[in-house]
């Protein structure tokens, strides 16, 4: 049975009201007017105070904003803004009143954006001061070109969620509503944009990746086990209403918000695109404990790599025919195992899957990030005995290491599977990937239904050959094809393989430049012509897919 949509509700404890429209509609007036948008605060920072903050520490930008705060409009209204929301300073009611007139610190406080410094601590931040609540900071992104079928051009928002630990004492609330972090920029930039009638954005958070399938889908649906983390998503969409192209009246004919766990929420619907950045923290498990003790934005309460193995293996029950998944994730990688093994026992015969590893990592280091990251490397006793537990944990299982990763499948619309790679690519890539993964979908698809002997091709516009040759030898010991966009992928050439790459102006068939190679290059005692023109095709058939070569457009 479908669960009905939470936009009844706006007023969740501890969380931002979504249910005072004229507060939300003053709150975004006045952060507009006072340039609180991404390139404001990289203005009022300077650059390196403003990367500082980008890595998390505020020191520099506190220093900047210091005396600006104190100087004159409207230079001091937006440190004001920035001074509370970017790095958690109390604030006088009067500057928020100056910074914010029609929202005033009495509406962050009823919006649950701020809050009154309790009495013990005003003595300490001075008398009568309002702390913030939530992180509310400005996020942007520009469409690439080509990117949604509703291409829009990009959008500027406001988005809540909870201060983060550079931003507030202590360990974080076990129920933390994450903000925009590198994960999910990379599974925003990853994500192969088009139209979509229906999307699902499964483990919303503060809505990240919802308000970029707003922009290329008819109807979305976002879904999470934490109530709080729908409210924040729904505060967030009603901030930025007209940016998102909803409309606050009747928010629902564009967006479902759903509680509950994995696909439970959706069981039985079909989706074109479903995006998952989800909580794939491989945690060590502890006897007894509830699902209060996990850290729900990280943590799915499964053992190991389970939640990513679950998903994989129920992701394509929800998806349209030829509709696509895409998520995050991390694998356990055991001992004397290739990274993939693991991976390719999870992905069903009858589904199209891509994983690209981009990084691996031991269990050392795994522990350490993830205790860092939740503030629990403060208390030494602590630290050692949950570090500890990782370990265990991992070695239970033979694990030597920890693969993280992007995933994309598809369910087939013809039935049967065209992709099912697995590869490790850790260098830099070009960001936003997402167009460039959708193009290499788009010519496995091709090779899957054409034929390619019959094709004209022509080498791509960001291809070049690099040549390497002894001093004094007569020809090149090695040759590379390198591409400079997308996966930046590097090939090995073959002599034979280099030289039907060197024809490659469109004018002969792939078919015919094999038959003029196998001329030139065969003819010898033993040469099997077969093989020659089987192995050769088989080559060119991996450039293709991986965009070295493209059918010119007759084909
Ligand atoms: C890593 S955060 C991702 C947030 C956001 N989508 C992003 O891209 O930054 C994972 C989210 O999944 C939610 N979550 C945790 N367990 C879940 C479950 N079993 N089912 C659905 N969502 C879950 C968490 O509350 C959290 O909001």
């Amino acid at each position: 049975m479908t669960q009905p949509t939470l936009f009844t509700a706006g007023n969740t404890p501890d969380a931002p009201r979504s249910d005072l429209p004229d507060l939300l509609h003053a709150l975004a007036a006045d952060l507009r007017e006072v340039g609180y948008t991404v390139d404001g605060v990289a203005e009022l920072l300077g650059p390196s105070a403003y990367a500082a903050l980008d890595r998390d520490q505020l020191i520099p930008a506190l220093i900047v904003t210091e005396s600006a705060a104190q100087g004159e409009a409207p230079a001091a209204a937006l440190a004001a803004v920035v001074r509370f929301w970017l790095l958690a300073v109390p604030q006088d009611p009067a500057a928020l009143d100056d910074a914010l007139p029609r929202t005033r610190a009495e509406g962050l406080v009823a919006l649950g954006l701020a809050e009154a410094v309790q009495a013990g601590e005003a003595a300490e931040a001075g008398e009568a001061k309002v702390r913030p609540a939530a992180d509310l900071r400005p996020y942007a992104w520009k469409d690439a070109a080509g990117e949604g079928a509703t291409g829009s051009g990009g959008a500027e928002l406001w988005v809540a969620s909870d201060l983060a630990a550079h931003q507030r004492p202590g360990v974080l609330r076990r129920d933390h509503v994450l903000g925009i972090g590198q994960a999910s920029t990379t599974l925003v930039q990853t994500t192969i944009r088009r139209h979509a009638k229906k999307a699902l954005d499964l483990g919303t958070g503060c809505g990240i990746q919802t308000f970029h399938l707003l922009h290329h889908s008819e109807h979305v649906t976002a879904t999470d086990i934490s109530e709080r983390a729908l409210a924040f998503t729904r505060f967030n969409i009603l901030l930025n209403a007209e940016a998102l192209r909803v409309d606050p009246a009747r928010p629902e004919d564009r967006l479902a918000l759903r509680l509950g766990s994995l696909l439970e929420p959706v069981a039985g619907e079909e989706f074109d695109l479903v995006v998952s950045n989800p909580p794939f923290v491989i945690t060590p498990r502890i006897a007894g404990e509830a699902a209060g003790d996990q850290f729900t934005y990280r943590d799915g309460g499964l053992p190991g790599d389970d939640i990513v193995a679950t998903l994989v293996q129920s992701l394509p029950q929800v998806l349209s025919p030829g509709g696509t998944a895409q998520m995050l994730g991390n694998w356990e990688i055991t001992a004397g195992q290739s990274w993939e093994s693991r991976p390719k026992s999870w992905a069903g015969v009858d589904t199209d899957v891509w994983f690209i590893q981009r990084e691996q990592v031991g269990p050392e280091q795994y522990a350490e990030t993830w205790l860092q990251d939740a503030s629990e490397n403060r208390d030494r006793k602590h630290y050692q005995e949950a570090y500890s537990a990782y370990l265990d944990d991992f070695a239970s299982r033979n694990v030597e290491g920890i693969g993280f990763g992007m995933i994309w499948l598809r369910r087939p619309d013809a039935g049967t599977r065209r992709v099912y790679r697995f590869e490790e690519i850790t260098y830099p890539i070009e960001q936003p990937v997402g167009p460039h993964l959708g193009a290499a979908v788009q010519r496995a698809d091709w090779l899957a239904a054409n034929d390619l002997s019959a094709a004209h091709l022509l080498v791509a516009d960001d291809v070049t050959e690099e040549r390497h040759q002894r001093p004094g030898a007569e020809h090149p010991g090695v040759i590379l094809l390198r591409q400079g966009a997308g996966l930046r992928r590097t090939n090995l050439l073959s002599t034979e393989l280099a030289g039907f790459v060197s024809a490659c102006d469109g004018d002969l068939s792939a078919g015919q430049i094999i038959g003029a190679l196998e001329s030139l290059l065969g003819g010898y005692e033993d040469f099997d012509g077969v093989a020659f023109r089987s192995a050769l095709l088989t080559e060119v058939a991996n450039l293709v897919r991986d965009g070295f070569l493209l059918p010119a457009a007759q084909d």
